[in-house]
């Protein structure tokens, strides 16, 4: 059975790729969800990588305080994007630290939330960077904050697992080892990429599905560093994330 399904088709209109589905209606939304953005965030530069800054919820912004990821009645639904996770904030500072890891590389950033991954790749001389997020809002979000930090990203809302990943070299996953279902399906698709000899980065901070995963004997550290987190929602309460790499 062949696991991986065929590419998508990109083109793109105003320095930004899109897929061919609903181009014109996306585009739309996508600008109409700006003022929907800009009104619960504020521009942080409040972590592990200053040099990126990004339209997040932070203790400064009225939605802190608001129970946005259980109402489901929420504008936001569920804003995985306005926050910049853990382990998503360790690799962006290794790959902004090691630019040697990125340069001239095509990258996928999958599960990309505020695009914070695929901006560091692209600051780190990748040749293209995609963010890539199930979450029309994330890919919103993403586009704001590529404009903020003056890159060029593309841009795909499919869900990539399972995909071959033909066009990509190296494959970012920034915090996507959070739920023990989802962790379980990427472990095997991240193995056959690496089989395909697709470069594999993982930043984590130490959740528990890492350690059932199948993927765990086959991650090595990279990386290690220190959070600051200062109450629970900061950093969700932890205090380092790791950089593996798929061995
Ligand atoms: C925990 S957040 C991590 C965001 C970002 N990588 C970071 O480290 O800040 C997980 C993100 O993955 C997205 N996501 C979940 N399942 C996905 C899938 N199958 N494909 C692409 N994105 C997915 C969610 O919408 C969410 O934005």
């Amino acid at each position: 059975m062949n696991l991986f399904k065929p590419h998508r088709l990109w083109f793109y209109r105003g320095g930004i790729m899109f897929s061919e589905r609903n181009v014109s209606r996306r585009i739309h939304s996508y600008s109409n969800y700006r003022e929907l953005i800009e009104s619960y965030t504020t521009i942080s530069d409040k972590h592990l990588t200053p040099e990126i800054k990004l339209r997040l919820i932070t203790p400064e912004c009225q939605a802190w305080n608001e129970p946005v990821e259980s109402n489901s009645q929420h504008p936001l639904g569920e804003p995985f994007w306005a926050f910049y996770w853990p382990g998503g904030q360790a690799l962006s500072r290794y790959i902004l630290d090691n630019p040697s890891v990125t340069r001239g590389k095509h990258v996928l950033d999958f599960g990309s939330g505020s695009g914070a991954l695929s901006i560091a790749a692209l600051k780190s001389g990748a040749k293209s960077a995609v963010a890539n997020d199930i979450d029309h809002l994330a890919i919103a979000a993403s586009q704001l904050n590529a404009q903020i930090n003056a890159v060029e990203l593309k841009f795909s809302e499919e869900n990539l697992i399972g995909n071959e990943c033909m066009d990509y070299d190296l494959i970012l996953v920034g915090d996507m080892l959070y739920d023990t279902t989802l962790s379980d399906s990427i472990a095997t698709w991240l193995l056959n990429l690496r089989s395909a000899n697709k470069t594999v980065l993982v930043g984590d901070p130490g959740r528990g599905p890492v350690g059932t995963s199948s993927l765990l004997a086959q991650l090595c550290r990279l990386a290690k560093y220190e959070l600051d987190s200062v109450t629970k929602k900061d950093n969700y309460g932890f205090h380092q994330a790791h950089v593996f790499t798929l061995l």
